[in-house]
């Protein structure tokens, strides 16, 4: 949460910092700021509200070879003007911007006795505290200060008296810093690097990062090491709208190729022979997975929903008895482990810290962590015993589309690889489920194709104030991810039941004014669903379905169908969470809402 970015080097800063900022503001939208050098001295300007109102505060021709900028998500202290990062010491000697928390920062306050504070922002103080100990050389002063800092940080700081140097350190928040050809170029992560190199220095905690206009060294405990760089294979282009309405309207489109992408990477069907899963990053012998007793998966949110569908597809395939919970709570529980319990932790961003609470937890009670991740880098990826990465591309869009069915894809590779290591799927059972998922880009575009129908159906709901998702099976994590889009993205109030739930208290609820949406898919529980939306019309509710494509009979019983090809089991549910990703959008869409941005949101979650 919060972005930082920072620039030094040949060209505008002011510039690279706005651009840079803007590609970083689905991590927090309620005030931006930015500092840069101007006559001799450092000027700051922020403001409530987004980067676009930054901009029309700035004064025209600055032409600044350092500047920082922030865009923030608030924890302490209002979304106002104030508050509004960059943050400066009383005598405006050190100017800086904080991602994190600092949780000392009242004591910290207090030991300051008379300094004047302007913000009720736990970061002022950082900048108070380094001019305090600031004799002329802003290295020394940071490194004296962070061993008094309790809490999280991501620290980009620059002084008065140095044009040429700005300084950065991590703890717990993370960082990424772009060595370009002739500027240093600061993000909270790789996205706003891109416009300028893909070679990114990823902070780790407790270094801290001298940039310089001549370059960057990095140092620990007080030392200069290797810089360790790592080359990201995203494309600025990625990261742009490329003519869509919305970053999430992109990303639901970018789903056919990315899994594609993904499946063909990892799968390989030789004519003759088993077929071969390339499980390159797992670097973790057959014999280890023989010996898993169970199996852990830990995310939040949009995450979780694929954990929940993970392990129906561990259990069904590998045969290992496996959980998914929400990593907030395996970390703060005392969970029973032992190390043949594997961890799986799925997260997109690599950052949220109730994932790498749980991650570090995991480790330390001797557990190996495998981890499904996006973000090259990301701290999550450096701190898991093996690292799956799913490749597609960057997330931008708040609310989690392509990472989600990406990160079934993942799970399902990951649980066939178990499978054929521990022996619990022949030959012609893992062919035929890999030919499957190899199918699965196509099936996700012939749903894209209904997409006008879809959006026609979400009209009919756009004044819903309460929505009901229900579903059994691997349906039920998806009528929770169903509820969790539509709510995040148009603040209709929605619920995710396991449809077998619902008679156990929210069938209470149901009445005329209260759609529901059913995944009725064909398959094992099929007849089950069936009952319950017999009960839903008995009451009067409204039903929209999504059905399998054959599905004749149930045009009978729902107000609205979105059939689906959905043949095999666990397909279904990537195929299956494009519907409900596009009624989301449409419906918010319609309503007005700021679907990239939703308010209260940040895209990375690095608080607890
Ligand atoms: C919802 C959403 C969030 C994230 C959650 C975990 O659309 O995006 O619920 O899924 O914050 O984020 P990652 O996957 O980055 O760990």
């Amino acid at each position: 949460m919060c972005g930082i970015v920072g620039f030094i080097g040949k060209g505008n800063a002011v510039a690279a910092v706005l651009d840079g900022l803007e590609t970083l503001e689905y991590r927090g939208y309620d005030s931006a700021g930015t500092a840069f050098f101007s006559n001799g001295g450092i000027e700051v300007v922020k403001t409530k509200g987004r980067v676009a109102d930054l901009r029309e505060k700035l004064p025209e021709g600055i032409s600044s070879e350092l500047a920082i900028g922030h865009t923030r998500w608030a924890t302490h202290g209002a979304p106002n003007d104030v508050n509004a990062h960059p943050h400066a010491s009383a005598d405006g000697s050190i100017v800086l911007v904080h991602n994190g928390i600092i949780d000392n920062f009242a004591e910290l306050r207090l030991s300051l006795g008379d300094c004047k504070f302007k913000s009720e922002t736990d970061s002022e103080v950082v900048a108070h505290l380094i001019a305090s100990v600031y004799t002329g050389n802003l290295l020394a002063a940071v490194e004296a200060v962070l061993p008094r800092l309790d809490g999280t940080y991501a620290l980009c700081v620059m002084s008065k008296d140095n044009p040429e140097r700005m300084v950065c350190a991590r703890k717990g928040s993370p960082l990424a810093i772009g060595v370009a050809d002739e500027a240093i170029v600061v993000g909270s992560d790789a996205v706003p690097i891109l416009p300028h190199t893909n070679k990114v220095v990823f902070l780790d905690d407790g270094q801290v990062a001298v940039c310089d206009k001549t370059g960057l060294t990095v140092r620990e405990n007080g030392k200069v090491i290797e810089n360790n760089i790592t080359e990201i294979d995203w494309s600025a282009e990625a990261a742009q709208k490329g003519g869509y309405k919305h970053f999430m309207l992109k990303e639901i489109y970018e789903q056919p190729q990315g899994l594609t992408d993904l499946v063909h990477q990892r799968i390989l069907l030789p004519k003759n022979g088993e077929p071969v899963l390339n499980m390159s990053g797992i670097d973790i012998d057959d014999e280890y997975f023989r010996g898993v007793s169970r199996i852990v998966l830990v995310a939040q949110g949009t995450a979780y929903h694929a954990g929940m569908v993970g392990r129906n597809l561990i259990e069904r395939t590998a045969v290992i008895p496996s959980y998914a919970e929400y990593a907030a709570d395996f970390h703060y529980r005392d969970p029973i482990l032992d190390p043949s319990v594997l961890v799986i932790a799925i997260t997109q961003s690599g950052e949220t810290m109730d994932t790498l609470q749980a991650v570090r937890s995991a480790r330390e009670k001797g557990c190996k962590v495998i981890s499904v991740v996006n973000t090259v880098g990301s701290t999550i990826a450096r701190e898991s015993d093996g690292v799956f990465y799913m490749h597609c591309g960057p997330e931008i869009g708040v609310a989690s589309t392509k990472a989600f069915t990406a990160m079934i894809a993942s799970l399902y590779i990951l649980s066939l690889h178990m499978a054929q290591v521990r022996g619990t799927i022949d030959e012609h059972e893992l062919r035929r489920r890999s030919q499957d998922l190899l199918q699965v880009g196509p099936r996700v575009e012939a749903v894209l194709a209904t997409a006008n129908y879809i959006r026609q159906i979400a009209m009919r709901y756009v004044n819903a104030g309460n929505f009901l998702f229900l579903g059994r099976g691997t349906g039920w994590p998806l009528a929770m991810e169903g509820a969790l889009k539509l709510k995040e993205v148009s603040y209709i109030h929605a619920e995710g039941y396991d449809a077998a739930e619902m008679k156990h208290g929210p069938i209470a609820l149901i009445d005329e004014n209260m759609p529901c949406l059913f995944i009725a898919l064909k398959g094992r529980r099929y007849d089950k669903v069936i009952s319950n939306i017999q009960e839903v019309k008995a009451r009067g509710g409204k039903v929209i379905a999504i059905a399998s494509h054959d599905d004749d009979a149930i045009h009978e019983l729902a107000d609205d169908v979105i059939y689906i090809r959905a043949e095999s089991g666990i397909m279904n549910s990537i195929v299956c969470a494009v519907p409900l990703q596009l009624l989301a959008y449409y419906i918010a869409d319609t309503r007005g809402c700021d679907v990239d941005k939703p308010k209260n949101l940040a895209k990375s979650v690095t608080v607890e």
